[in-house]
Order: structure tokens, then sequence, then C-alpha cells
């Protein structure tokens, strides 16, 4: 295992990615874990991510120093290496000028980190303190013209230092330095698959759960989906899993997925209708914030109305991922950013007095979805686009109303079924139409029309925490507009979003 200290680096998650990539399990965690639980997890290797503070302010993150004298070996990364150095005694100072983007690095030492690394080398620098001093045993072995001291090691020790990111794209050489510290440094071995994960965590759940009663919440999305197929291998019958339908999915989904989920999954699931619930609880309502928190409390009460129904019940089962449960972690120990507050059922274990079981919580989602595969499940499930826990509900704008699901639905179905066709539902990260539900004046015919407006939100991305709008080809998009007018009553007019996340949201709402 490799262990990453969370600096609060915008890039933490793709040095896990680039670990884990190689097959090497790794975890982070924030600078305030000290050095003996740190010897006691026994990792390989640690790596001190960047972050924006300066080594040298008051409150800037900083690990337990004793790790240097752990005898593991470290790589720090920016921010990390400077951290490194100062703690060992060399020296931090501001630079004359900040140095972001592109350098040139000239290796001078190709061994160690750097075997098999031609010189010059392009390398992506973001940084605005550099390294003047080094510590006793260390030695340069790369700089570039603006930063004399780009990467250093001291071999003895196996501590190592890039000022550059190898992480991120823009260091073509990184996968190669990242490699080298892994393989040749710390003598990690290439033992994650996800046929490992899988088996170790059926174990880990069997033992956490022994006879007792599980209970998830699942909604036909990969992340549900694929717990409750492991924990379901992991102890049969005894998982129950329910199914609230809020009214708010797309077109046929409640049916579609009914049949799916029965057909693929030998699982117990209750389904629980609540569709009129939803609407009754959102009349009148406008405000974004307020429709997803109605929606979550009754959510919250259709679920346990249903969770009670099932006496043993001891623990719940959640699909939360790494991501989420980074972004409520920072690097100065507290949390960061809040996540939505129904990304998952929140307030529900405590509650109703139920144990958390969260056995995607280590993975990314397109490791949910090797999972998946390795687990046999079939692609239609696997390959869903995410959808959001309030559904179409927050792509309404205004109101929500039984009039305005039926519009936002059909111009929904014809977008999706125009994408499927085309070939683009996987290449995309999410595609779907919004109801903005003001109107304007078009001609049909020869008569004139005064009706709502459909946008088009079709984004790529990775995660979900950034996204671009999908350049789609003008004639889709063409047809998706003819499409929606013709077929859709209400609507004569579409239009398409190209707003990037940031500063715009995947959701309109
Ligand atoms: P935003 O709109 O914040 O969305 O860019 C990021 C991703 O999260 C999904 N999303 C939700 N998922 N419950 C969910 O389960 C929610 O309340 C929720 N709000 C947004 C969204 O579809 C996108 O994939």
């Amino acid at each position: 295992m490799i262990l990453i200290i969370d600096f609060g680096s915008q890039y933490n998650q793709l040095i896990a990615r680039r670990v884990r990539e190689r097959r090497v399990y790794c975890r982070i965690l924030p600078p305030t874990v000290d050095a003996d639980e740190i010897k006691e997890m026994n990792p390989k290797g640690i790596i001190l991510s960047g972050g924006p503070g300066s080594i040298y302010e008051e409150n800037s993150p900083k690990a337990d120093k004793r790790i240097f004298g752990l005898g593991v070996p470290i790589l720090g990364i920016c921010y990390g290496m400077q951290f490194m150095i100062d703690a060992l005694g060399g020296e931090v100072q501001a630079a004359g000028r900040r140095e972001y983007g592109f350098a040139r690095l000239e290796v001078v030492e190709d061994e160690g980190l750097f075997k098999g690394v031609a010189s010059p080398a392009e390398c992506w620098m973001s940084h605005g303190d550099s390294v003047i001093a080094l510590p006793e045993g260390f030695k340069i072995t790369a700089a570039t013209a603006n930063t004399p001291i780009a990467a250093i090691a001291d071999p003895a020790r196996n501590l190592f230092g890039l000022q550059f990111h190898p992480e991120v794209e823009h260091t073509p050489k990184g996968k190669i330095l990242l490699k080298n510290f892994l393989f040749d440094v710390c003598r990690c071995k290439r033992t994650w698959t996800m046929k490992s994960f899988a088996e170790e965590s059926m174990v880990r759940i069997q033992q956490t759960v022994g006879r007792k009663r599980v209970i998830l919440g699942l909604s036909g999305g990969v992340d549900s989906t694929v717990t409750a197929l492991l924990i379901h291998r992991a102890i049969g019958k005894n998982l129950t899993c329910i199914f609230v339908d809020n009214g708010l999915l797309r077109k046929d989904e409640a049916k579609q997925l009914k049949e799916r989920l029965t057909r693929h999954l030998e699982v117990d699931i209750r389904y629980a209708r609540a569709g009129g619930k939803f609407l009754e609880g959102l009349k009148g309502v406008l405000d974004p914030e307020k429709k997803r928190k109605i929606i979550g409390r009754i959510f919250m009460e259709v679920f346990e109305a249903e969770a009670k129904k099932i006496a043993d019940a001891e623990f719940l089962a959640q699909g939360t991922l790494y991501p989420d449960v980074i972004e409520s972690v920072s690097a100065f120990g507290g949390p960061t950013a809040v996540i939505k507050s129904h990304h998952n059922v929140g307030g529900l274990p405590k509650r109703m007095k139920l144990k958390l079981v969260e056995p995607l919580r280590e993975l990314f989602k397109d490791e949910v979805r090797r999972l998946g595969k390795e687990l046999g499940l079939p692609e239609e499930l696997i390959w869903r686009q995410p959808f959001p826990g309030p559904g179409l509900a927050i792509r309404i704008l205004g109101e929500v109303t039984a009039k305005r699901l039926k519009i936002l639905r059909e111009a929904d179905a014809a977008l999706l079924e125009v994408i499927r066709e085309r070939g683009y539902y996987r290449k995309l990260w999410q595609s779907f139409a919004v109801l903005i539900p003001a109107k304007s004046v078009g001609v049909m015919g020869d008569s004139r029309t005064y009706e709502h407006i459909i946008a088009i939100r079709a984004v790529t991305s990775k995660d979900a925490m950034t996204a671009d709008w999908a350049r789609l080809p003008h004639d889709l998009l063409g047809e998706v507009a003819n499409r929606i007018i013709n077929e859709v009553r209400g609507v004569n007019r579409v239009v398409y979003d190209i707003s990037s996340k940031p500063p715009g949201t995947i959701e309109w709402e």
C-alpha cells in the first residue's frame, strides 16, 4: 500500500489514480495522521502531495515530521517537497517569479526516479515558492531555467522531491517517474485488481455484518447496483433492497429498471411507489434548494416506512464513492466542500440506529464499473449515465407539476433516443433535457405558437467535479431539436447549453 498525505492540492485524486492504474493500492489521508498510525499501516511508500499553502506561513498544513525517520521511501511533490526540505533543515523561499505552466526539465541524473527519462523533458509547474538550500544528503537530480532545484534525491534515505507535478497529463514522462518510485524504490507489487478487491471486500462485509440483515436503497444507478451485487454475493439473502419510485424518473425508467434489476439481481427488492407524495410535497415550490430539501425529506420518510417493515435490519448499505469521501476531508482535517444534501441518505443511519456499510468507499466511478463487470453485471446496468436523486424535479425550472413532468419526459426521451442511435450515450458523462417553462413565440404551419423552451445539456467529464459541454455534431443537435419540436406538445423552441463546470454546474438547479 502507498499512502498519500493530502496537503490540499487539486491534483490529489489524480495521484491516487496514477498509483492504482499501476495496480498498487493506495489511500489518501489528511496530514493530521501521526507517524505511529502510519507505521501501523505499514505502507511501502509515502507520497506528500502538493497544496496551496506556503511552508513558512504559520497556518499552512504540516505533517508529522517523524515520518522521515520511519525508513519508508517518501516522495514529496511541489508543496510536499517543500515541507520535506523545511522539516529536514533545508530552506524554502518565495520565488522571484511565480512559475505556472510548461517548463523544460534538464535531467542531471538519469537514474533513480529519472531512469528511462530522456533530457530535456516537459514538465508542468505550478508554484510560488522554491527550494533554495538542500539538507545534507540531498542532491539535485533535475533543473529548469527558473527553478534550479526542480528535482532532488537522497538515495541513502530513499527521499525524493519533485517541484513539478508528475501526476498531470502535462508532464508526459510523469508516469515513468511515478512508476520508478513505486516499483524500483518502494518495491511495490501489482496485486490490486478488481478481482482481489471484490474477494477482499466480500470477506470484510461478512466479518462486519455476520448473520445480521442489511438494507440498501437501490436507485438502479451503477453505484447502488454494484453495492447490492457485492453485498448479495457476500451475505446472500440477508440483504434486502428498497427501491423508492419518486415519480421523478425518466420516461419508462421505473418500469425498465424494475425489469432489469429483477432479471439480473437475484436480490430481494421492495418497491415503494410514492410519486403522488412527492408531487404533493412539491406543489407551489419554486426554489431549487427547497425542492431538494423536500425531496430529501420525503425520500427519507418513504424509505424509513419501508425499512421499518424489515424488522431485523441492523445495517444500512450505501454506494458512497471515494470522491465523496475525499471531498469531506480537507488538508486541514475538517470538511472543505459540502456534498449536496442527498447525495446519500444522510441522517438515516443515526435516526434508525443503523450501522453503515460502504464497500465502495475506496473506489472511483470507473473502478466501480470495472468491479460491476468483474461481478458479471450486464452492460446495460453498468453503463448508465448518472442520474440525480431529486430526478427531473431539478430539471424543471419553477414548479414541478404532472403536466410539466410529462413535457420534460417526452423531450428527454427523444433526446436520449437520438444520442443512443448515434452512439454517443457512453461517450457522454450525462445528456438530458431541461424544461424552461417560460414561453416564446414561434410559427408552426401557418399559426403563431407561444410555448415552452427545452434546453439540452450534454457534458463530458471524468468525475463530475469538472465538466465541459460536449461538442456534439450540429446535425445531431438539429435532429434532436426537430424531433422535440415536432413530437412534444407544449414546446416550440430548443436551445443548447454551452456552459462548462465551473462556473456552471451540470444540473440546472
Ligand atoms: P452538479 O449539478 O453539482 O452535479 O454539477 C454533479 C453530479 O451530481 C449529480 N447530482 C446529484 N446526484 N443527488 C444525486 O444523487 C443529488 O442531489 C444530485 N445533484 C446533482 C449530477 O447529476 C451530476 O452527475
